[in-house]
């Protein structure tokens, strides 16, 4: 199994390019059943999950071409990929395909949508916490489905005509919940009014495609969705937005290190959260023409307080991450978490390279020490290894990070970029 060995101290300068976000890719790719026409989508990240959710498509009718060729090209960073379903030719999503990753339940709303009936495995994914699928049955319910849940599967089916467009507010924000209910509404009789409704830049991102595809859908990004339902969707062509949480992770690396590094091909609108924070922080961080670009040089580490939220508090994605930060800080911060109630999981393993953390209940008392020493860690969760490796970026000597699936799950040759800008980091294989 591959593990990632750091040798801490370096600085970094240079250029990251920043991939297509994970968590728009998804979703979108998903859209893709909704119609029988091509959806052509460019920039999309080669990660582990793409390549899981291609299989999960693939077993639903999709026909799936990289960079217009039937061959995939292992290559290339960001790939354009054609998904066609001309014909839904299995509505049941298997439990070896979704239990790993909790995304790929997320075909129910399109099967549903178009064939009238889904039958999903119960989702797997990271281990942050019980990760219920409550709010999407209630959300399909609403809009006429009938849903029952038995031997680990849910069985969905429309009445018949379609569903029926339908008001549903939302009693917790879901993300996921979001993308599922706008997926579903888009090929629903009447309208559909989302209350409530996640306001993440990747639910935008699938409304732009949804709508270049024919769907009539208003108010995406702000806690309101109107779908207007409409009897059939086309093929379309779209570009997957920067990835946010790559962007603030690699800001929080050079936070960390020190140096100075532009961030290609990224928008700080899409963190401006995250990156408020990293000022309060002592980073300096500036928009180019290309991105942004993030500088810190001599200055210490500021402490700062954070809690999560959904969009546009700060990023549960990067609360891993910023937490490493704070590890090295002039003094204590506050880290509350309060999306997911299990995701503190990197905190014993901070810990091992001399981060001195206390836990009560969602919050973290970090309590910043002058130096951090290399020890062999333990990934548990996709962003929780990244802040094991950026703990490792300015820790004395040798950090090896094991279990480095995770981290390939969502980073996109990080060894590769980080390399670039003179860290020094490599995969090793045993
Ligand atoms: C998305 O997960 C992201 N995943 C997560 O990123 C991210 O952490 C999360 O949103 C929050 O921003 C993708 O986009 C693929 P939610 P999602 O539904 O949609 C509860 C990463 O590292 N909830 O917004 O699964 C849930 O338990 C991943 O890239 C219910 O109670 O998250 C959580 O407490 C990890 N019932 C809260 O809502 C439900 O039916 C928000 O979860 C659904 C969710």
């Amino acid at each position: 199994m591959d593990r990632i060995r750091i040798v801490g101290g370096n600085e970094l300068k240079g250029t990251i390019p920043i991939s297509g976000a994970k968590n728009a890719a998804l979703p979108l790719m998903i859209a893709s059943l909704l119609t029988s026409d091509t959806l052509t989508l460019e920039n999309v990240p080669h990660l582990a999950d793409v390549e899981q959710l291609l299989r999960i498509l693939g077993n639903h009718g999709v026909d799936v071409a990289v960079n217009g060729r039937r061959e995939r090209q292992e290559e290339s960073y960001s790939r354009t990929i054609n998904f066609t379903c001309r014909t839904i030719v299995d509505t049941t999503a298997p439990y070896e395909l979704v239990s790993k990753m909790r995304a790929s339940f997320w075909v129910i709303g399109p099967l549903l949508a178009r064939e009238g009936q889904a039958r999903v495995s119960l989702p797997g994914g990271c281990a942050i916490g019980t990760r219920p699928v409550d709010l999407f049955l209630e959300g399909l319910q609403a809009l006429g489905a009938t849903l029952e849940v038995d031997a680990g599967y849910v069985n969905a089916t429309a009445p018949k005509g379609g569903l029926i467009g339908a008001r549903y507010v939302f009693p917790k924000v879901s993300v996921g919940a979001t993308h599922v209910m706008m997926m579903a509404a888009t090929l629903a009789r009447g309208t559909t009014v989302i209350e409530n409704a996640a306001r993440e830049p990747e639910v935008v991102d699938l409304a732009k495609c949804l709508t270049a595809m024919g769907a009539k859908i208003s108010g995406a990004g702000t806690q309101t969705i109107t779908v207007d339902g409409v009897t059939s969707l086309s093929g379309a062509r779209h570009r997957v937005l920067p990835d946010r949480i790559e962007t603030g992770t690699y800001a929080m690396a050079v936070a960390m290190a020190g140096g100075d590094v532009v961030l290609e091909g990224t928008e700080a609108s899409l963190l401006d959260n995250a990156l408020d924070t990293l000022r309060l922080a002592g980073a300096h961080i500036t928009e180019t023409e290309t991105g942004l670009r993030v500088v810190r040089n001599g200055n210490g580490i500021q402490p700062v307080d954070i809690t999560t939220e959904p969009f546009p508090g700060f990023p549960t994605d990067l609360q891993a991450q910023f937490m490493a930060l704070m590890t090295r800080s002039s003094g204590v911060s506050n880290i509350t978490e309060t999306i997911f109630e299990n995701r503190f999981m990197h905190v014993q393993e901070l810990a091992r390279l001399g981060a001195r953390i206390s836990l009560s209940g969602q919050t973290a008392r970090v309590e910043g020490v002058t130096r951090l020493k290399g020890a062999p860690v333990m990934a548990t969760d996709l962003r929780a290894s990244v802040s094991l490796v950026i703990a490792g970026l300015a820790a004395e000597g040798e950090t090896m990070v094991s279990r480095v699936y995770h981290l390939d799950r969502g980073f996109e040759r990080l060894e590769e970029k980080l390399t670039r800008c003179g860290a020094v980091v490599e995969r090793v294989s045993d």
